[in-house]
Protein backbone atom coordinates (compact mmCIF):
# COMPACT_ATOMS: atom_id res chain seq x y z
CA UNK A 1 0.00 0.00 0.00
CA UNK A 2 1.48 3.42 -0.84
CA UNK A 3 -0.15 6.08 0.98
CA UNK A 4 0.11 10.12 0.19
CA UNK A 5 0.31 12.38 3.28
CA UNK A 6 -0.31 16.12 2.91
CA UNK A 7 -1.16 18.76 5.72
CA UNK A 8 -1.42 22.74 5.94
CA UNK A 9 0.68 24.51 8.82
CA UNK A 10 -1.75 23.60 11.05
CA UNK A 11 -1.33 20.05 10.32
CA UNK A 12 2.51 20.38 9.59
CA UNK A 13 3.66 18.89 13.11
CA UNK A 14 0.76 16.46 13.70
CA UNK A 15 1.83 14.87 10.02
CA UNK A 16 5.24 14.66 10.94
CA UNK A 17 4.59 12.60 13.87
CA UNK A 18 2.63 10.33 11.30
CA UNK A 19 5.07 10.46 8.83
CA UNK A 20 7.59 8.85 11.29
CA UNK A 21 5.37 6.36 12.69
CA UNK A 22 4.56 5.22 8.82
CA UNK A 23 8.47 4.93 8.77
CA UNK A 24 8.27 2.51 12.05
CA UNK A 25 5.56 0.83 10.27
CA UNK A 26 7.50 0.27 7.09
CA UNK A 27 4.38 1.51 4.74
CA UNK A 28 5.50 3.40 1.72
CA UNK A 29 4.02 6.84 1.46
CA UNK A 30 5.20 10.68 0.09
CA UNK A 31 4.55 13.57 1.82
CA UNK A 32 3.54 16.17 -0.62
CA UNK A 33 3.57 19.58 1.92
CA UNK A 34 3.25 21.66 3.07
CA UNK A 35 6.94 21.78 4.38
CA UNK A 36 7.13 24.51 7.46
CA UNK A 37 4.79 26.20 9.67
CA UNK A 38 3.95 29.18 7.43
CA UNK A 39 0.48 29.82 7.23
CA UNK A 40 -0.54 28.11 3.30
CA UNK A 41 -4.20 27.63 2.18
CA UNK A 42 -5.36 23.56 2.71
CA UNK A 43 -6.80 23.28 -0.62
CA UNK A 44 -3.62 24.09 -2.17
CA UNK A 45 -2.05 20.70 -0.52
CA UNK A 46 -5.79 18.51 0.07
CA UNK A 47 -6.64 18.96 -3.43
CA UNK A 48 -3.23 17.95 -5.74
CA UNK A 49 -3.27 15.17 -2.50
CA UNK A 50 -7.03 14.04 -3.55
CA UNK A 51 -6.41 13.62 -6.89
CA UNK A 52 -3.10 11.45 -7.06
CA UNK A 53 -5.65 9.08 -5.03
CA UNK A 54 -8.69 9.30 -6.99
CA UNK A 55 -6.04 8.93 -9.98
CA UNK A 56 -4.52 5.71 -8.55
CA UNK A 57 -1.45 6.93 -8.14
CA UNK A 58 -1.68 6.23 -4.36
CA UNK A 59 -4.01 3.54 -3.10
CA UNK A 60 -4.95 5.75 0.32
CA UNK A 61 -4.25 9.08 1.41
CA UNK A 62 -4.00 10.83 4.82
CA UNK A 63 -4.91 14.60 5.40
CA UNK A 64 -4.53 16.81 8.60
CA UNK A 65 -5.58 20.52 9.04
CA UNK A 66 -6.38 22.37 12.13
CA UNK A 67 -9.72 21.11 12.60
CA UNK A 68 -9.69 18.34 9.63
CA UNK A 69 -12.66 20.37 8.20
CA UNK A 70 -11.15 22.45 5.54
CA UNK A 71 -9.26 19.33 3.99
CA UNK A 72 -12.21 17.23 4.19
CA UNK A 73 -14.70 19.68 2.22
CA UNK A 74 -11.66 20.25 -0.07
CA UNK A 75 -10.53 16.40 -0.85
CA UNK A 76 -14.23 15.33 -0.95
CA UNK A 77 -14.95 17.88 -3.95
CA UNK A 78 -12.18 15.67 -6.08
CA UNK A 79 -14.68 12.59 -8.05
CA UNK A 80 -13.62 8.97 -6.55
CA UNK A 81 -12.63 10.66 -2.88
CA UNK A 82 -14.33 9.07 0.26
CA UNK A 83 -12.48 11.54 2.96
CA UNK A 84 -13.36 10.87 6.69
CA UNK A 85 -12.97 13.33 9.27
CA UNK A 86 -11.90 11.12 11.73
CA UNK A 87 -10.84 11.85 15.86
CA UNK A 88 -12.23 8.61 17.54
CA UNK A 89 -10.52 4.83 16.95
CA UNK A 90 -14.51 3.37 16.59
CA UNK A 91 -14.94 5.69 13.69
CA UNK A 92 -11.52 4.99 12.01
CA UNK A 93 -12.68 1.29 12.10
CA UNK A 94 -16.16 1.55 10.44
CA UNK A 95 -15.20 4.15 7.97
CA UNK A 96 -13.21 1.89 6.19
CA UNK A 97 -15.94 -1.46 6.82
CA UNK A 98 -18.89 0.93 5.90
CA UNK A 99 -17.29 3.93 3.69
CA UNK A 100 -14.56 2.43 2.10
CA UNK A 101 -13.13 5.46 2.90
CA UNK A 102 -9.89 6.40 0.70
CA UNK A 103 -8.61 9.20 2.47
CA UNK A 104 -8.07 9.89 6.22
CA UNK A 105 -8.74 13.29 7.72
CA UNK A 106 -7.84 14.44 11.02
CA UNK A 107 -7.27 18.13 12.81
CA UNK A 108 -4.15 18.29 14.40
CA UNK A 109 -6.03 20.86 16.99
CA UNK A 110 -8.78 18.52 17.78
CA UNK A 111 -6.62 15.38 18.85
CA UNK A 112 -3.49 14.61 20.29
CA UNK A 113 -0.56 12.82 19.05
CA UNK A 114 -0.89 9.47 20.36
CA UNK A 115 -4.73 9.50 19.81
CA UNK A 116 -4.29 10.49 16.33
CA UNK A 117 -1.26 7.60 15.69
CA UNK A 118 -3.72 4.87 16.86
CA UNK A 119 -6.40 6.20 14.43
CA UNK A 120 -4.39 5.94 11.71
CA UNK A 121 -3.20 2.49 12.83
CA UNK A 122 -6.85 1.87 12.72
CA UNK A 123 -7.77 2.71 9.91
CA UNK A 124 -4.86 1.54 7.32
CA UNK A 125 -5.76 -2.13 9.27
CA UNK A 126 -9.79 -1.73 8.29
CA UNK A 127 -11.17 -3.65 6.14
CA UNK A 128 -14.55 -2.54 3.74
CA UNK A 129 -17.21 -4.96 3.88
CA UNK A 130 -18.96 -4.64 0.72
CA UNK A 131 -22.21 -5.63 0.56
CA UNK A 132 -25.33 -2.72 1.29
CA UNK A 133 -22.37 -1.02 1.83
CA UNK A 134 -21.12 -0.97 -1.67
CA UNK A 135 -24.84 -0.47 -2.67
CA UNK A 136 -24.79 2.87 -0.82
CA UNK A 137 -21.01 3.81 -2.40
CA UNK A 138 -22.10 3.42 -5.43
CA UNK A 139 -25.71 5.84 -5.10
CA UNK A 140 -22.97 8.50 -4.02
CA UNK A 141 -20.71 7.88 -7.41
CA UNK A 142 -23.66 7.44 -9.30
CA UNK A 143 -24.31 10.85 -7.86
CA UNK A 144 -21.02 12.28 -8.97
CA UNK A 145 -21.45 11.22 -12.82
CA UNK A 146 -24.63 13.40 -12.99
C1 LIG B 1 -5.79 27.28 9.55
O1 LIG B 1 -5.68 28.27 10.53
C2 LIG B 1 -7.07 26.50 9.73
O2 LIG B 1 -8.16 27.28 9.31
C3 LIG B 1 -7.02 25.22 8.93
O3 LIG B 1 -5.94 24.45 9.37
C4 LIG B 1 -8.20 24.31 9.05
O4 LIG B 1 -8.57 24.12 10.38
C5 LIG B 1 -9.34 24.65 8.20
O5 LIG B 1 -10.38 23.98 8.19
Amino acid sequence: MKIVLASDHGGFELLREIASQLDDLGIDYDNIGCDCETSVDYPDYGIPAAEKVANGSYDRGILICGTGIGMSIAANKVKGIRAALVHDVYTARVTREHNDSNILVMGARVIGVDLAKEIVKTWLAGEFQGGRHANRIGKVAAYEEK
